[in-house]
């Protein structure tokens, strides 16, 4: 059935393209499809829909901005792949989809790059190191015009993961990302890729017996009703991006490209801002649906994968000076 719906809202996305009219008959406005994979209720929602605000106030005479939230219009890659066609203009994905597009992407797996939230919003908020990043995907047909905090990535589960011991035969989900397989086994678990909204029946029947992500997964995806315990060893803060078809941007009058690149800063701050507020609401809702909070010995998680970075950084050399400059800014950072 979901095949189906997809293909459905791919036929009528297409539809549009096709006819080379994007906008909308009645309105002759061009309407703006922007995806992503989180409910009305989330920061990212709430950033896209500053967004829309920014825009439609400027240029409202010219452009309907449509935000689809909760994969509606497809999951992480297949919702890259709308972008990346022009079916649609923009969505939001995780820097663990992007992967397979440039394998730049792959530095933000890296399991203990950051060694601090601070830390790691200064790397993000470095334009001169994001640029390169942020263009990787050109030759695909489209880049990144921001990111958006999508805070720590804790494991949670059906039994409590207390040490990498609690792991072992464990079925854990990670994102369609070669990286994040390589990080599941090398912490003993195993690795069972899936998208995003497949995540919480797959729980429920057993199939695997956890996941990993930030607090928000068990609010907004209500995983917290089926795994109950939700331990803090941070090995991740994997950034989402607001990506864009290139053309679009590029065929957009220069002064309506700067409204859309402001609109993008805009959505980014108010995204950012309601994050650390929606991290502590989702703790409180968890702890009311039963879910447990574990603090455990990050030691004893980060030693179990540190090992990945050389590994990761051998096969993939172009990381390397981004690596380094990451290094460099923790040792300003401590
Ligand atoms: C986070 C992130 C999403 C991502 C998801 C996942 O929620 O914000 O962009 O898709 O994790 O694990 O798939």
């Amino acid at each position: 059935l979901t095949a189906l719906m997809l293909s459905f809202a791919l036929i009528a996305a297409a539809a549009f393209v096709v006819s080379g009219c994007s906008g909308s008959a009645f309105s002759g406005k061009r309407i703006v499809r922007i995806s992503h994979s989180q409910s009305e209720t989330h920061p990212d929602h709430i950033g896209l829909l500053a967004f829309e605000e920014y825009v439609e106030s400027r240029l409202g005479d010219k452009y309907d901005i449509q935000i689809f939230p909760n994969e509606i219009l497809g999951a992480s890659v297949k919702a890259i792949e709308l972008v990346q066609t022009g079916a649609i203009d923009y969505c939001v994905a995780s820097t663990g989809n992007l992967e397979t597009f440039d394998d730049i992407y792959q530095i933000f797996s890296i399991p203990y790059l950051f060694n601090s939230e601070e830390h790691y919003h200064s790397i993000m908020e470095n334009d001169e190191m994001m640029k390169g990043i942020f263009t990787s995907t050109d030759a695909s047909g489209f880049e990144a015009v921001t990111w958006l905090d999508a805070g720590v990535r804790n494991f949670y589960a059906t039994t409590p993961i207390r040490t990498p011991d609690d792991l072992k035969g464990k079925k854990i989900r990670v994102q369609q990302s070669p990286t994040n397989v390589k990080m599941m086994e090398a912490f003993g678990a195993s690795a069972t890729p899936m998208s995003f909204g497949e995540v919480y029946t797959a729980i429920q029947q057993n199939v695997i017996n956890g996941a990993e992500n930030n607090e928000l997964a068990l609010t907004n995806n209500k995983h917290g009703e089926v795994a109950k315990y939700y331990s803090y060893n941070e090995h991740q803060m994997v950034p989402d991006m607001l990506i864009a078809n290139l053309k679009f941007l590029q065929d957009l009058p220069p002064e309506e490209r700067q409204v859309f690149d402001e609109a993008a800063e805009v959505c980014n701050r108010a995204e950012r801002e309601s994050w650390s507020d929606a991290v502590e609401e989702a703790k409180d809702i968890a702890k009311g649906m039963g879910v447990e909070f574990l603090e455990v010995d990050v030691t004893a998680f980060r030693e179990k994968v540190l090992p990945l970075h050389k590994e990761i950084l051998n096969e993939n050399p172009k990381l390397r000076p981004i690596y380094d400059a990451i290094q460099k800014e923790a040792g300003s950072n401590d």
